[in-house]
């Protein structure tokens, strides 16, 4: 039977996260630090990645599984070459309830406005832009390669001119570095059709020297913007959603608030995550994951790969955030992998 796989806290497989390359042109201080994505760091090679056909056998095992929504990430994922082949062909897939597939993108906006209307006529439903501040100073020092916010502003306008479809912006809150911007940030989205999200920082990867006092709770992201902008709780979209949900009593439009440090939402977590090399990961702050690269190019079949999948997802008792503390959080060695090539 299909779509009836739980893991063990009965949890289902709804949405598959691909990371299409582990490269990016932004150094973002909280995702890939200077220091150490570097002119010397080590990417994968480009027969490492896997092929668009590889991907799309194995989003159609996981759609088989019961995943409804596929997202595309990286690293950047528009630097893919012909990113939209794929997503042409991931596109063409249907879920077991014989619907289309929720297929989005995860971006930083740089090459947005350039691709957008080919992404859109590859049959690309939506997409979620980054965006860390309003002010061209803080953001320069956030990306750390001198990219400017208008550039960004103008890639969402240019997705939102093409028709692609509840856009959301996510902004990574970093205490002591932009959450001052909190605000112009709520500012600027409130009545837009854009819908702002706040993303507690997290520990992920092993080289932005995460600390639990540079974390803005999103109690206090929400404080800050009710008292000049009163908000109201909105149920949510769907089980597992990331974003707690909040409106503007005014009718502005609302936003989100992802709070992966200050309240876990293991509980119903719905999402696995295949590398940019083919391997899949049951969880965000895994350590090792589970090389399906290696079977697909040793020839096994689909009946095989699947049944991978599906022994991997039952034996699933993933609970990272749920778990942390300040002392697990910052272990030393470099166990856990990168955002970049796991996939935000
Ligand atoms: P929607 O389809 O718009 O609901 O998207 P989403 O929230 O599933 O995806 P998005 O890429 O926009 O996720 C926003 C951010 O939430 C990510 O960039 C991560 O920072 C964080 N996030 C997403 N999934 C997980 C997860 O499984 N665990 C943790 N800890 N954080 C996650
Ligand atoms: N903590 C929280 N969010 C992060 N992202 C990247 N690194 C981190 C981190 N350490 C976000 C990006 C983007 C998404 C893919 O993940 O800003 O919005
Ligand atoms: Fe690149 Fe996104 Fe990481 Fe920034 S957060 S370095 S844009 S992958
Ligand atoms: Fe899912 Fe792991 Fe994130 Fe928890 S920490 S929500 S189990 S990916």
């Amino acid at each position: 039977p299909t779509g009836t796989l739980r893991d063990q806290l009965a949890r289902p497989l709804h949405d598959l996260r691909i990371s299409v390359t582990d490269r990016c042109n932004f150094r973002c201080v909280y995702c890939m630090p200077k220091e150490v994505f570097d002119k010397d760091y080590n990417y994968l090679p480009h027969s490492s990645l896997l092929s668009f056909e590889e991907i799309t056998r194995i989003a159609r095992l996981f759609i088989a599984h019961g995943v409804e929504k596929i997202r595309l990430t990286g690293g950047e994922p528009l630097l893919r070459k012909n990113i939209e082949k794929l997503v042409a062909m991931l596109a063409e897939l249907k879920t077991v309830h014989g619907k289309p597939l929720d297929l989005t993108l995860t971006t930083n906006g740089s090459l947005l406005a350039r691709k957008a209307q080919s992404l859109k006529d590859a049959g690309l439903q939506r997409v979620t832009v980054s965006l860390d501040a309003m002010d061209d100073a803080i953001f320069k020092r956030m990306n750390d390669v001198d990219f400017a916010v208008a550039d960004v502003l103008n890639g969402l306008d240019v997705a939102h001119a093409v028709g692609l479809q509840s856009i959301k912006v996510n902004m990574v809150v970093k205490g002591g570095m932009n959450d001052q911007e909190i605000l112009p940030m709520a500012r600027y989205f409130k009545g837009t059709p854009f819908i702002l999200r706040f993303i507690e920082y997290m520990d992920v990867g092993a080289s932005n020297g995460w600390k639990l006092d540079e974390v803005v709770p999103s109690a206090e992201v929400a404080r800050r913007i009710g008292a000049e902008m009163p908000l109201a709780p909105v149920a949510a979209n769907y089980t597992g959603e990331t974003a707690e949900r909040w409106r503007y009593l005014d009718g502005g439009g609302e936003i989100g608030l992802i709070s992966s440090v200050t309240q876990a939402f293991c509980k119903d977590c719905s999402r696995a995550r295949l590398s940019t090399e083919g391997k899949l990961y049951t969880c965000l702050f895994a350590t090792r994951g589970h090389d399906l690269r290696a079977l697909m190019r040793n020839g096994a079949s689909d009946a095989e790969i699947s049944g991978a999948v599906g022994h991997l997802w039952a034996a699933r008792g993933d609970r990272y955030s749920e778990l942390r503390t300040s002392n697990t959080a910052g272990l030393p060695g470099a166990q856990k992998v990168e955002m970049s090539y796991i996939g935000g």
